[in-house]
C-alpha cells in the first residue's frame, strides 16, 4: 500500500488497551484513566480482523502496545492467531516489562518474535518515581526471561528526562557492552501528561553524542526508520536515538496505528481519526478502510511549530 505521498505504508502498530499497570509521569494521569466498557474496546476477533486484512494488503510488520499489552486478557490467544499469517515478517510487542517473567516463553511460543522493553532508570528509587510506584527488580528479571526465551533482538526503551534520568545515559550504554541489545534513547514528545511539560524537562539526543564521541554511526542513512543507529566500536550491542522533535522523519513514515477502541490513526500528532466499526457499519470493507486511512496519512507533522497543539489522546491510548 502507497500513500499519497508515495510512502510505502508496512507498518501497523495496534493498541489492544489503554489500560497500564504503572503510571510513568509523562504518559499516564495519577487517578488512571476512566475505565472504558468492554463495548467501547474492539474484541480480540476484532483486532484479529484488523491485522489479517492488514497483512493481506501488505502490512509485513506488526506491533502489538498499549497501555500495557501483556494486561490485555486473551492477549496470548491474539498472538497465536496473528503470528502465522503468510506475509508478516516482524512480529513485535512494547511492553514495560513487569509481566514478562511471567509470560516470555508463551510469547515466544505463541510466535512472537520479539519485545521492546520501556525502561527509562535503572535506579531502583529513579525507577520508582518515574513509573509511579514500578518495581525495577521485576523489569529487570521479565528482560532476562525474554532473552532466555530468544525474543531478539531485544530493545530497550528509554524516554530522556532532563534532570531526572539524563545522568545515567552511560549506565545504559555500558549495557551494550556485553550484549546483543539494542538501548534506544527517545526524546520526550509533548503527548499525554507531557503535553504541558515546559522546555525545562526535554532534552535533545545530541547530548548523547556529545557525551560520547566514541560513538560511531551504523545505518544513519537509511531513512525509513526513526531510529538512527550507532555503536561503540568492539561492544555488541547497538544505541539507537529517536528524535522526534529534534529531527522530523516523516518522509519515511510507513505506519499506521490502531486504538483500543477502535479507531485508525493515519499520524500519531493528529487527532484526525477514522473509526473503524462506524465505517464496517456503513457497509466499508477491511481492505476499503484501511485503504482510506492510509490515503488520509498527512505530509508531515508540526510538532516543533509554535502553533501546535498536542493531540488530545495520551501515549496509553496511542501505543507510543
Ligand atoms: N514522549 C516520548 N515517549 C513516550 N512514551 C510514552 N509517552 C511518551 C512521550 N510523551 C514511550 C514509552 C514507551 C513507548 C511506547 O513510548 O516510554 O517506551
Ligand atoms: Fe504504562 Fe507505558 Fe505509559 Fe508507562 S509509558 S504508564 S508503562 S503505557
Amino acid at each position: 500500500m502507497f500513500d499519497k505521498y508515495n510512502r510505502k505504508i508496512n507498518y501497523m502498530r495496534i493498541s489492544v488497551t489503554d489500560r497500564c499497570n504503572l503510571r510513568c509521569e509523562y504518559c499516564m494521569p495519577v487517578v488512571g484513566v476512566p475505565k472504558k466498557s468492554h463495548n467501547e474496546i474492539l474484541r480480540l476477533e476484532e483486532i484479529e480482523n484488523i491485522a489479517l486484512e492488514g497483512i493481506k494488503l501488505g502490512i509485513d510488520k506488526i506491533r502489538l502496545t498499549g497501555g500495557e499489552p501483556l494486561v490485555r486478557k486473551g492477549i496470548m490467544g491474539l498472538i497465536g492467531n496473528i503470528a502465522n499469517a503468510k506475509g508478516l515478517k516482524d512480529f513485535a510487542l512494547t511492553t514495560n516489562g513487569l509481566l514478562l517473567k511471567k509470560h516470555a516463553k508463551e510469547l515466544k511460543d505463541k510466535g512472537l518474535k520479539r519485545v521492546n522493553v520501556s525502561i527509562d532508570s535503572l535506579n531502583d528509587k529513579t525507577y520508582e518515581k518515574i513509573t509511579k510506584g514500578g518495581n525495577l527488580k521485576k523489569v529487570l528479571e521479565g528482560i532476562e526471561e525474554a532473552k532466555k526465551a530468544g525474543l531478539a533482538p531485544l530493545k530497550l526503551n528509554v524516554v530522556l528526562i532532563k534532570g531526572t534520568n539524563d545522568h545515567e545515559i552511560g549506565d545504559f550504554i555500558k549495557l551494550t557492552r556485553n550484549e546483543e541489545i539494542e538501548v534506544r534513547f527517545i526524546e520526550l514528545m509533548p503527548i499525554g501528561e507531557a503535553s504541558g511539560w515546559s522546555n525545562d524537562y526535554h532534552i535533545t539526543n545530541n547530548v548523547v553524542k556529545e557525551l560520547f564521541e566514541e560513538l560511531v554511526p551504523i545505518d544513519v542513512e537509511n531513512k525509513s526508520i526513526p531510529t538512527k543507529r550507532y555503536k561503540i566500536p568492539n561492544y555488541k550491542g547497538t544505541i539507537g536515538l529517536i528524535n522526534p522533535l529534534s529531527e522530523c522523519f516523516c518522509d519515511g513514515c510507513n505506519r499506521i496505528r490502531i486504538t483500543a477502541d477502535g479507531k485508525i490513526k493515519p499520524c500519531l500528532h493528529s487527532d484526525f481519526e477514522i473509526n473503524i466499526r462506524k465505517l464496517s457499519k456503513e457497509g466499508f470493507s477491511m481492505a476499503e478502510i484501511l485503504e482510506k486511512s492510509i490515503n488520509k496519512k498527512p505530509e508531515k507533522h508540526n510538532i516543533t511549530s509554535e502553533e501546535f497543539v498536542p493531540i488530545k489522546r495520551g501515549m496509553h491510548q496511542v501505543g507510543g
